[in-house]
């Protein structure tokens, strides 16, 4: 997954973060092989702030992916960040049993299905 790694921290280093100066980069990895990517944008109106992985799934989706089957998340320095429970959910939606990722630059990279993240989840099954 050395790949996706990669693709996450280049899409790092494009992250608006001017006020957390918390720089995210996301790589989803689609069914079909290829991978989009996603950087944190943040706003001057705070709460409109969108995630890297929201970004790099709304990429997915509007180049026509509809199943994701792997996330990566690097943030920069020595701990890696999970994925906010917002970014759970909207990865939920495409990719009940994906891997996620998460890297920075020293530490241990974190390795968990989905469904150890979001366990008992709701998703567009559940609407029957
Ligand atoms: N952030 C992400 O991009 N992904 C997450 O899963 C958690 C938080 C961003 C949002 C904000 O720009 C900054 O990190 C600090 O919260």
């Amino acid at each position: 997954m050395e790949k996706l790694r990669l693709a996450a921290q280049s899409a790092s280093e494009k992250a608006y973060a001017p006020y957390s100066e918390f720089h995210v980069g996301a790589a989803v990895l689609a069914e079909s092989g290829e991978i989009f990517l996603g950087c944190n944008v943040e706003n001057a109106s705070y709460g409109l702030t969108i995630c890297a992985e929201r970004n790099a799934v709304f990429q997915a989706v509007a180049a026509g992916q509809r199943r994701l089957v792997a996330c990566a998340i690097f943030v920069k320095g020595n701990r890696v960040a999970m994925p906010c429970g917002a970014c759970r959910q909207v990865l939920r939606e495409f990719g009940a049993e994906m891997e996620v990722l998460c890297f920075s630059d020293s530490a241990e990279p974190v390795r968990r299905s989905l469904g150890e993240l979001l366990p008992e989840s709701f998703g567009p099954e559940s609407l029957g």
